[in-house]
Formats: structure tokens, sequence, C-alpha cells
């Protein structure tokens, strides 16, 4: 590129790197990780060359699953310091949450670059590796324990704990990660904590709770007034089974009922979470709606992790055993479940949800308390920021 006189802009600049200083190479020290690719089939005598694809593939993940644990951890240490009532926390939650979710759905899409590897390929190096297995990954166990894969809903593994098989110091992370409180409890606190529609104030539960009753009735009304037909009695079995489910929101007893016919919300706060989900548009609950949509996006996620994973599985060794020692496709399979859903509670909050107009309406001294809200709390003022 020459400018008027006829000079090479694009040239312009100083070679800082040649005054010495740190330089690329030493700051990302290239030497250890793009010396770290040791083909067992080289090793072995055979070098066959698709090993190489294997072993940079299972690197990137893992490379990867340290930057989600760093992201994880952060916000935990967030949540644990109480310091999320602080709304600028809050949105540094919520990009660290957004940055997992991308980073998950870049390693969802990641498989299909292996998936270039026929099975033929795979069958060529497999025998070298063996017993080595991805169940040993320590980093996917702790983003699993650290998100809070209920331990008691794991499927065992060949009959034991996933623990079992490691030992030493990674055993003791792995128990740890199993004790400390997870990313879902930490959310679960929160919502109990943070300022909302309290009964001695806009009361948004008891007038929910009016407005739902009062709606259905008139529903059921305008149902009743139709003329008999086989459409009218879809209609009134419909309406009666979503009255049942509504009400339980109302009612400790039918909702414990509901909870042991399926999986309604059991966790978390019910009433706390469909407040937040129905006034999503207030400003003061946008933030924390993006937290609880990103939760989602997690599991999803994850669960897509998993599927795309077991169809790698299935497709390259069908239903043989796995290098691990497990059974390999029917093992992974029985994983793509809820039962590693962790947040599976705001799945099923869309059940309970009703249309907009019978969500009770703010009144503008309630909005202007919303957004004080966070503002009057003696946490908010705080030097304490997070890092
Ligand atoms: C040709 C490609 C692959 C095959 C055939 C394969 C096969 C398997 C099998 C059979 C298992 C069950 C445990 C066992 O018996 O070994 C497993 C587990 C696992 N693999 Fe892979 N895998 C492949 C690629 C990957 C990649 C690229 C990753 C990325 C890190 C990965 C991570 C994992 C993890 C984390 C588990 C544990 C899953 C759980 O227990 O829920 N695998 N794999």
């Amino acid at each position: 590129m020459e400018d008027e006189e006829g000079e090479d802009k694009s040239q312009e600049g100083l070679n800082k790197a040649s005054k010495g200083g740190l330089i690329y190479c030493d700051y990302l020290h290239l030497d250890k990780i793009l010396n770290a690719q040791e083909l067992q089939s080289e090793k072995k005598g055979n070098k066959i060359h698709d090993e190489h694809l294997f072993i940079v593939t299972h690197q990137a993940y893992e490379l990867w699953f340290k930057q989600i644990l760093w992201e994880l951890d952060s916000v935990r240490v967030i949540f644990q310091n109480g310091r999320v009532r602080d709304e600028r926390n809050m949105l540094k939650v919520v990009a660290r949450m957004h940055r997992i979710s991308m980073i998950l759905k870049l390693l969802v899409e990641q498989f299909s670059v292996l998936e270039t590897m026929t099975a033929l390929d795979f069958f060529d190096f497999r025998d070298y590796l063996s017993p080595a297995s991805g169940f040993q990954s320590l980093q996917f166990r702790l983003l699993e324990n650290k998100i809070g894969v209920p331990q008691s809903l794991r499927v065992p593994y060949n009959r034991r704990h996933y623990r079992d098989n490691f030992k030493g110091h990674e055993n003791e992370l792995l128990l740890k990660s199993e004790q400390e409180p997870t990313l879902l409890q930490l959310v679960e606190a929160w919502l109990e904590r943070t300022p909302g529609l309290e009964p001695e104030g806009f009361n948004f539960w008891g007038k929910f709770e009016v407005n739902v009753l009062k709606s259905l009735q008139e529903e059921l009304a305008m149902v009743q007034a139709k003329q008999e037909s086989e459409e009218k009695e879809d209609l009134l079995a419909e309406l009666q089974k979503q009255k049942e489910i509504l009400i339980s929101l109302f009612d400790e007893k039918r909702h414990e009922h509901l909870l042991s016919k399926g999986r309604l919300c059991s966790h978390l706060e019910k009433d706390n979470l469909i407040t937040k989900i129905s006034v999503r548009e207030e400003p003061r609950f946008q933030v924390p709606f993006q937290l609880l949509s990103s939760l989602m996006d997690i599991d999803i996620l994850m669960t897509k992790w998993r599927y795309n994973h077991v169809c790698l599985v299935h497709r390259m060794i069908g239903s043989k055993a796995g290098t691990g020692g497990s059974s390999g496709y029917q093992y992974l399979r029985s994983t793509v479940s809820d039962r590693y859903k962790v947040f599976v509670d705001l799945f099923n909050l869309s059940t309970f949800l009703v249309p907009r107009h019978w969500i009770p309406k703010m009144n503008p001294t309630i909005h202007k308390f919303l957004y004080t809200a966070e503002y009057c709390d003696s946490s908010y003022f705080s030097s304490d920021d997070s890092d």
C-alpha cells in the first residue's frame, strides 16, 4: 500500500522482538505443547497417520475443559463470597457463564473433525492406546461435579464408583469437588437471597395466585358454554390437567404429590423462579434471567456433547467394549439422560408458564423499588470487587 509520496506504509514499524524479551513460543510454552504428541503406534514401530489427529483432538478438548473450569471456579468464588448482590459482579457472572456455553458449543461441534477418521483407521491403532480411556479424564469429572451432577444419579461404571478409577491426588481432588458447594447449590442460595417481590410488599405471588385461579375459572366457563362435542370433551380434559398442575403451585401437598410422580420443580425455589421468569422484562430481573438461561444452555450443551460423543463411539467401535473396560456404546448411551441434567427444574418450569395477560401488572412504585433495591443493600457498597 503506497501513499501519495510513493512510500509503502504496510512496511512501517519496528521489529520489537529483535531487541530481546518475551517471544511468542516462550510465552505460550509451545515447546511443551507441540512436543506432546507421542504416537503409540510409532513407538511400537507401526506409525499410523490418524493417531496424530486422535491425540491432538483429545488435547484440544482437555485445554478447553481447563478454560471452562477456570471460568466456572471464578464464578463459584463470586457466589461463595456473596458478591453477586453487586450487579456489576452479576454481569461478570453472566458473561463468564455465556463464555462457558460458547466453548461447549465449539466442543460439541469439534467431534466432526475426528469423524473424518474411519472406523478402520481407528482400528489400526486402537490396541496401542489401551487401557487409556476418556473415562479417566479428571477435568471432565471435575466439570460434572462442580456444575452439580448428582452423585446418587451417576450411572455406575462396571458396577463401581467412577472415582475408583482415580488414584492419589486426582482421587482427592475429585472427592473435594464432590464436597464443595456446586454451581447448582450456589445458584439455589442466591435465588433464596435476592430481593424479589416479598409478600409484605407488592406480594407478586399472592396476586399471581388470584390471577391464575380467576383466569382458570374464566377459561372453564368459556369451554363449558360450548356445544357438546368431542372437541369440548378434549378441551375440558386438557384444562383439568392444566388446572391440577397450576393449582399445585400454591399448595405444598399437591406439589409434593406431583413431585413424587415425576420431577417437577424440586430443588430450586419454584415461586422465586417463576416470579423471576414471569417478570423477566423488568430491568431488575433481566440479568438474573440471563443467568438462568445460560444454566439451561450449559445443561443442553453437555447433553449434546454426550450425545455426539456416543454417536462417534458407535460409529468407531460399534458395540465393542471400551478401551477403559466399559461396555462402550451401551454404557455411554445410558449417560445421555436427564439423570445428568443439573438444572432440570429450570426446564420443568415451562410447565407452569401461563399466558402473559395472567401475570400481575407492575405498578410504578414497584418498578422503582426493584430498580433501587440493590442500591439500598449494604453489600452493594462493598469495595470487594471480584476479579
Ligand atoms: C474415536 C474416538 C473415541 C472413541 C472410540 C471413544 C470411546 C469411548 C468409550 C468406549 C468410552 C467409555 C469408557 C471406556 O470403556 O473406555 C469413552 C468415555 C469417555 N470419552 Fe471417549 N471416545 C472417543 C473420543 C473422545 C474424545 C475426543 C473425547 C474428548 C475429551 C472423549 C472423552 C471421553 C470422556 C470424558 C469419557 C467419559 C464419559 C462418561 O463416563 O460419561 N472421548 N469414550
